[in-house]
């Protein structure tokens, strides 16, 4: 069951964020492909974490996260966010800082710099809900996921 809900989940085209927090004088980040909008107004948004993350614990305790939506070109970074430590991760990656001091990974075609503004219990995943503070996009294409491979968007119809 749990393979074959997997495989037609994965039918479902995403794209890719790398979400970072910073907790303790360390950076923390991993790949995520549940972001998704809630709210404009308020600015709302949300991902879902797995329970057993090592993220969990210190986006909780720092408090807010810090959203970066993925380039096409950013594919092995994607796998380098989900594998290694997270001073493993960090290593050899252009980064610029969000007014949150959080990272912001260089070349995101989009970024989010969110409060934490709830969380919400759900099975073997933790819903967090986030307030958007600060964003920026610009132009250039975004890295897709389907069916457990990266693309890009070649032609919108
Ligand atoms: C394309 C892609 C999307 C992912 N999306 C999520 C997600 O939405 N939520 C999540 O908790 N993990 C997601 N993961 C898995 C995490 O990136 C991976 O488990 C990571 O090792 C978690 O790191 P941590 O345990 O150090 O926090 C995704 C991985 C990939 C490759």
């Amino acid at each position: 069951m749990s393979r074959e809900l997997r495989n037609a989940l994965s039918c479902f085209a995403t794209g890719v964020t790398v979400i970072t927090t910073h907790h303790g004088g360390q950076d923390f980040g991993l790949t995520c492909s549940s972001f998704n909008s809630v709210s404009l107004e308020p600015a709302i948004v949300l991902w879902s974490i797995n329970s057993a993350s090592s993220s969990k614990k210190p986006i909780l305790e720092s408090g807010g996260y810090t959203v970066s939506v993925l380039a096409a070109e950013h594919a092995e970074l994607a796998m380098k966010f989900c594998r290694d430590s997270h001073e493993e991760r960090f290593r050899g990656v252009g980064i610029h800082r969000a007014p949150s001091g959080r990272a912001i990974i260089e070349g995101a075609v989009a970024w989010f710099d969110c409060d934490l503004n709830g969380v919400v219990a759900a099975g073997d995943h933790d819903i967090l809900l986030g307030k958007v503070n600060h964003f920026h996009s610009q132009q250039g294409e975004g890295l897709v996921f389907e069916r457990s491979r990266f693309g890009r968007v070649g032609e919108v119809a």
